[in-house]
């Protein structure tokens, strides 16, 4: 089985983070959310993965490289613009041939994984298996309707769910699919939709099955999910330390510190990660909070935030709280008088103050 990854969003809704870097890579638990679907993939048995990528394809394949890191092999298959899920597919289709594949979305989580997909696939042999789960407002999803573990109906985006059961990013074809995806029609949003195609399989009475997430799920799409995101992988830290800690610190929960990190006269409250060569010093790092390599923090108070990589945040009288920030930002609070506020920001940052 071959797999297929869809790293080519362009991830408007988290600039100006995304202006420089891929929505795929922001990490949570210092690590970039792409790193865990593949890791997901591999354990499912997928190590033939064609990655389709956008705009960001350099940083993509930088950061993933030919694969052999996560024991499994990548093909990097470009699209010239984000055309849907089922124009990725169709533009894959050179790679995937006529075996069956495991698609998922580059920017979703899931805990639980992709195995019990991929497992309900290779025992019934369907067309097509999708994972669903439940979600409260289902209108900003594709949908499906179940009947006894088969899908009977699907629809993206509906203004009247016919359910609550929503496609989570994960799906398994065989072939059948280029034959479905070949007859579509670009739709309201101007993008040919993979929910049209699996319709089109419904319709052409091939079988579609269904499974629940056994887990959790996490679309990263805005801030507030990478954040949350962030706390559901923290949720399951193995504490370890590996860096310095004076005896004026110290480390309460799961925390785990990285190699060449420095702690002093602060306290970190777990679950926390802070990251290699980091400093922490006179400071409160809270819950769901992971701090990049190279962050430099001093006098500040940080918690259910995430800190990218080479960031420097001092002496800030208010706690940090629920922020992400992204590579190389500097925040310092300033002393005196006129007492203002002096800002540097880039296009579309989101400050509150
Ligand atoms: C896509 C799919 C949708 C699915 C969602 C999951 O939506 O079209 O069916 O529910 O991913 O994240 P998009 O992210 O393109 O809006």
């Amino acid at each position: 089985m071959k797999g297929l990854i869809l790293a080519g969003g362009t991830g408007s809704r988290l600039r100006p983070l995304t202006y420089t870097g891929a929505k795929q890579l922001l990490p949570v638990g210092n690590r970039p959310i792409l790193f865990y679907t593949v890791d997901d993939m591999v354990r499912a048995g997928v190590r033939d993965i064609g990655v389709v990528v956008g705009e960001t394809s350099n940083l993509i394949e930088a950061a993933l490289g030919n694969g052999e890191r996560f024991g499994c092999h990548f093909t990097y298959l470009p699209q010239e613009a984000p055309l849907g899920l089922a124009h990725a597919v169709k533009i894959a289709q050179p790679f995937l041939g006529e075996e069956p594949f495991l698609m998922v979305l580059g920017d979703n989580l899931l805990r639980g994984g992709v195995a019990p997909l991929v497992q309900r696939f290779q025992d019934r042999h369907p067309a097509a298996a999708v994972l669903l789960t439940e979600v409260r407002d289902p209108r900003q999803f594709g949908v499906a309707v179940v009947d006894d573990g088969r899908v009977v109906q699907l629809v993206e985006k509906p203004e009247h769910p016919p359910s609550n059961l929503a496609l989570v990013g994960a799906y398994c074809f065989d072939a059948r699919i280029h034959e479905a995806v070949s007859s579509l029609r670009p739709s309201w949003r101007g993008e040919l939709e993979i929910t049209d195609a699996i319709q089109w399989l419904v319709d052409h009475d091939e079988p579609v099955d269904a499974a629940l997430v056994t887990g959790w799920w996490k679309d990263t799409g805005r801030p507030e999910d990478v954040l949350d995101a962030n706390r559901l992988i923290l949720e399951d830290l193995e504490p370890r330390m590996d860096g310095r800690m004076d005896d004026a610190s110290s480390l309460t929960g799961r925390v785990v510190v990285a190699k060449g990190a420095v702690i002093e006269r602060s306290t970190v409250r777990g679950p926390a990660i802070i990251g290699e060569d980091a400093t922490i010093i006179d400071s409160y790092v809270g819950p769901y909070t992971a701090i990049g390599a190279h962050v430099h923090l001093s006098g500040v108070e940080i918690e259910h935030s995430v800190v990218l990589p080479n960031s420097q945040l001092e002496e800030i009288e208010d706690r940090i709280d629920q922020s992400l920030i992204g590579q190389g930002v500097h925040v310092r609070g300033r002393q005196g008088r006129p007492k203002s506020i002096r800002l540097v920001l880039g296009d579309q940052s989101r400050i509150e103050l």
